[in-house]
Formats: structure tokens, sequence, C-alpha cells
């Protein structure tokens, strides 16, 4: 009856027959992409709620007779809140959560090489949504205004005011002026809820429609040959309501997970951090997991390195938090127009017929993980260049050893002859 009221009007019936009949593929890598969207959508519901009661501004407030600001005492009065800590729990796991899925879903793209011709838009526009999570993560970190937000974003301050040439405009342009400073958090707020929430819900529609235009990738098995009659068909299950009820119930399965850390694991405790105090020095702590990489190279930059080009002063800062993680999107961005592959792809590549990209995947991973560990070298007792020596020593052996493995099972796979890299 209501469904019928709607159609009437909206034409739903040709929307359901169009869309909602596509086939979606069973196998369970495929969920990893919807384990990010499934975090962004926990993410804008529990956002919601926090938006009703944060005050975005740095402005001085008293809270239980302590002079704070009123960003940060909101953000207490939230804890104190029936569920209010809970919901904050579960709004920072499920950003952890989403990046965590972002890189598994990118891994799988990859070492599958489901990049391929007609992929490649899709994987930019993939890049671009892990991008800015991480920003939308960034932006978050300092809303708190603990004495931890502030520690850390004046690390990206730095780091941004030292890019040659343009590096005071942007850092005005983001932190809407010097840092710290009252017009910060408002800025800051203006992105975080705003800004980039419109942005990845765009750009997730566009990874959708995309998704939807250009078919799925399949995974290959002699049944899927057979079944898909040439190429043909594809195999899977239809959105509606089959996906569809077995998407629902992950999604609360995750957020039963999601909920049951949030409520034995604390995360971002900002009454233990305090308030910023500028006397009290810089608190002795590490960013998120994924922050981690950039953390860690910055660790292994040599203090005294800098140089001039061209009028413009590369530091440190610039060269670990500004042209790595730079190259690094170039890296990624550039994988789908160095593939061999010309034709349009359908079914998903064995990692294991691919020894070449398989290792350099490998031996990338391995390097990035390398990353991580040296953003602990102080409590590790480990020195820089010790350090720099391992995480060669591993990434070259993690590259090296899978990839002339993978050569010789695919030589006997072959019977003896030589495979393409
Ligand atoms: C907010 C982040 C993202 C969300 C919510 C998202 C969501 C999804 C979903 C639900 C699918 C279909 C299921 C699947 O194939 O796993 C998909 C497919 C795809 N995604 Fe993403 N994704 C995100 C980020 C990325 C990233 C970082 C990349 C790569 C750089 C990427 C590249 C692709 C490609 C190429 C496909 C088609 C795969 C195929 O046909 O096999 N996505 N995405």
């Amino acid at each position: 009856m209501i469904f019928k009221w709607f159609d009437e009007r909206l034409e739903l019936k040709k929307f359901k027959d169009k869309f909602l009949t596509k086939t979606f593929p069973t196998h369970p890598t495929f969920l990893l992409g919807e384990i990010a969207l499934f975090s962004f959508i926990t993410l804008l519901i529990t956002g919601i709620f926090l938006g009703f009661l944060y005050e975005p501004s740095s402005k001085f407030v008293s809270l239980f007779g302590a002079m704070v600001p009123s960003a940060y005492a909101s953000v207490v009065r939230i804890d104190l809140l029936p569920m209010g800590m809970i919901i904050r729990r579960i709004h920072h796991w499920s950003a952890m959560i989403m990046i965590a899925a972002i890189l598994a879903h990118l891994m799988r793209i990859y070492f599958t090489a489901s990049y391929r011709k007609p992929r490649e838009i899709n994987w930019l526009v993939g890049l671009t949504l892990w991008s800015i999570s991480m920003f939308a993560a960034f932006t978050g970190y300092l809303l708190p205004y603990s004495n931890f937000s502030v520690t850390a974003t004046s690390i990206v301050y730095y780091t941004a005011k030292s890019v040659p040439w343009v590096g005071n405009w942007i850092a005005r342009l983001l932190f809407a002026g010097d840092f710290p400073s009252d017009a910060t958090v408002p800025r800051f707020f203006f992105m975080h809820v705003m800004l980039i929430p419109i942005l990845l819900f765009s750009l997730i529609g566009l990874h959708m429609l995309i998704l939807v235009k250009q078919k799925h990738t399949e995974p290959l098995s002699n049944k899927n040959k057979k079944e898909a009659q040439g190429g043909k068909r594809l195999i899977g299950i239809p959105i509606w309501p089959e996906q569809a009820v077995i998407s629902i119930s992950y999604y609360f399965f995750l957020l039963f997970i999601v909920a049951l850390i949030a409520t034995y694991i604390p995360l971002n405790p900002i009454e233990t951090y305090g308030p910023p105090s500028p006397g009290a020095g810089t608190p002795a702590l590490r960013p998120d997991w994924y922050f981690l990489i950039v953390y860690g190279f910055l660790k292994l930059i040599p203090g005294n390195l800098s140089f001039s080009i061209f009028g413009g002063q590369i530091t440190p800062e610039t060269i670990g938090g500004v042209i790595f993680p730079t190259l690094s999107i170039l890296v990624f961005a550039l994988i789908p127009f160095l593939d061999r592959a010309k034709e349009p792809v359908k079914y998903i590549e064995n990692p294991l017929h691919r020894p070449f990209m398989t290792s350099f995947g490998i031996g990338g991973g391995v390097f990035l993980c390398m990353l991580v560990v040296a953003g602990y070298i102080d409590v590790l007792h480990i020195t820089p260049n010790t350090m720099i020596i391992y995480t060669i020593v591993a990434s070259v052996a993690a590259w090296v050893v899978p990839y002339l493995l993978l050569r010789l099972y695919n030589r006997k796979r072959n019977g003896g002859y030589n495979v393409k890299a």
C-alpha cells in the first residue's frame, strides 16, 4: 500500500527492476569495502549525536571551578552523560576501523589486480577517499582541545608551514591564521562536520555509481567460468533482497563488535590528558596507528637535513610530512597505468600468478609496517640509523624472497616455462 503510493509518484518499480536486481559477488573479500561504508554510516550517526553537544570554541569557561577551553569542557560533559562516553568512543573506534577497512579493501583490489581497465577511475576515486578519510581523522583530533590534541595538531601546523613557497598560505588557510588561536577550532569544526562529510558522501556515491556501471570483477573459478557462459552473465546474488539482508546483518554485527570494543577499551581519555597547558611541556603520546607511518618516517630523518631549492626551504618536516606522503600517493595512483593489461578485465587475478606485483606489494606493506615500528624507537631503544638498516633489510627481503618463490612456483605450474612478471 505504502509502496504503491510512492510508486505511483516516483516510479519506484522501474528503479527496483533496474538496480535492485543487479548481482553482488558472494566472495567474502568483497565485504571489505562494505565495512568501510558501514563504519562511515556509524560515524555519521554518532557524529550527529556529538554535534548536538559539542561547543566549537577555544574560549575559556569554568568547569568544576577550573578555567578550560569550552570545546574541552563540552567533551568532558559529553563523557559524563549516560552513554556519552561510549558514543564518543564508538565514533573514534569506527574511524580507526574505517581506515583499516579502506587499507584492507585497497590491498584486495591491488593483489587481485581489480584496478585494471576499466576500473582505473574508481581506483583514483578510492585513493581520494582514503586521503580525505585521513584528513577527517586529523581534523577530529583537535576538536576535544586537550593537551594531546593541541600538541598533535601543532606538529601538522609546522609541517604545513614547511611546504616550500606556499607553506604559510596553506597553514593560514587550514588553521584560520596562526595556531593555536581562537579561530582554529571553528575552522576545524566546519571542515570536520560539514566539508569533509559532504566530500566523502559525494565521492562514495560516485564510487558506487561507477561500480554499478562497470560491474564487479568476479572471483575466477571453473564453476564461475562455466556459469558465466563465456562472460555474458554475472555470478552472484541479487542486491535485493538477498545481499541487502546479508549487508544489514553484517552492519549490526560490526556495530555490536565496535560497541563491545568501545565499552572495554578506552580511547583518547581527555580527562587524563587535561586541557592544553603550554608551560607543562608536551605530553609523550603517539598518534593513532595510521598516522604512525608518517610519524615513524619523521623520526628517521636526521634533524639537521635542511637545504633550499629555488628559494624554497626543504626541512625534515617537508621531507617526512609532505614529500613522502605525496610521493606514496603518486606511486599508488600510477599503478593501474603501469600495469600491462590493455583489454577490459572481468575476472580477478590470482595473486600467486603475479610474482612481481605481489612481491612488490608485500615488500611495500612491510616497509610501511617498519615505519610504524619506527614510531616507537624511543621506547624500543633503537637508534634512527639502526632502524633505517632494519627497515631496508626487512623490506627488500619481503620483496625478493616472495618474488623468487613465486617465480619458482609459476615455473613449475607452467611445466618449466618462464612466466611474465
Ligand atoms: C571510504 C572509502 C571506501 C569505501 C566506502 C569503498 C566502498 C567500496 C565498495 C562497497 C565496493 C564494492 C565491494 C568491493 O568490491 O569490495 C568497492 C569497490 C571498489 N573499490 Fe572501493 N571503497 C573505498 C575506498 C577505496 C580505495 C582506497 C580504493 C583503491 C585505491 C578503492 C577501489 C575500488 C575499486 C577499484 C572497486 C571495484 C572492485 C571490483 O570491481 O572488484 N576503493 N568499494
